[in-house]
């Protein structure tokens, strides 16, 4: 499942083909200002390797690795088009094709997706690491200031 309202209990429905399992929930922000763009990118500490998008479109919430898994080119920057009722982003370098809700491509390729919850006009994202849409500090930076 892509995306969902809920009264904050973690879902209990089946996990979607291509969506990550476990992970925790991290708070993103206020939807009413998420939704001003069609995309964000969400910053992982684990390195840009795990960062991901969050999509709005048609009035939704997605989120998906926000490197492409062809050669990791930048999903946030793709186009949008729907198909057949099927909401796809074009990776902007070899315009493959992913489903933003199942990241199943046309190709034998399958992006990661992930959950979204809204609880309370706040926008939810459950991934491995904590999700942030500012940078995390590097270490160097800590550091420093420590
Ligand atoms: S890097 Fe995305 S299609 Fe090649």
């Amino acid at each position: 499942m892509a995306s969902s309202s809920g009264d904050g209990e973690e879902t209990t429905e089946e996990t979607a083909e291509g969506t990550a399992e476990g992970g925790s929930w991290s708070l993103i922000g206020p939807a009413a200002g998420l939704s001003s763009r069609r995309c964000r990118l969400m910053y992982s500490p684990l390195g840009s390797a795990s960062d991901v998008c969050l999509f709005y479109v048609k009035g939704e919430f997605f989120a998906m690795d926000a490197r492409c898994s062809h050669s990791g080119g930048p999903l946030c920057d793709g186009d949008i088009e729907e198909a057949d009722g099927v909401l796809q982003v074009f990776c902007p370098w070899h315009d493959y094709d992913f489903d933003l809700r199942t990241g199943k491509s046309g190709t034998s390729l399958q992006q990661q997706v992930y959950e979204v919850k809204l609880e309370d006009g706040d926008v939810y994202v459950k991934h491995a690491s904590r999700l942030s849409l500012e940078p995390f500090p590097t270490e160097e930076k800590k550091k420093k200031k420590s």
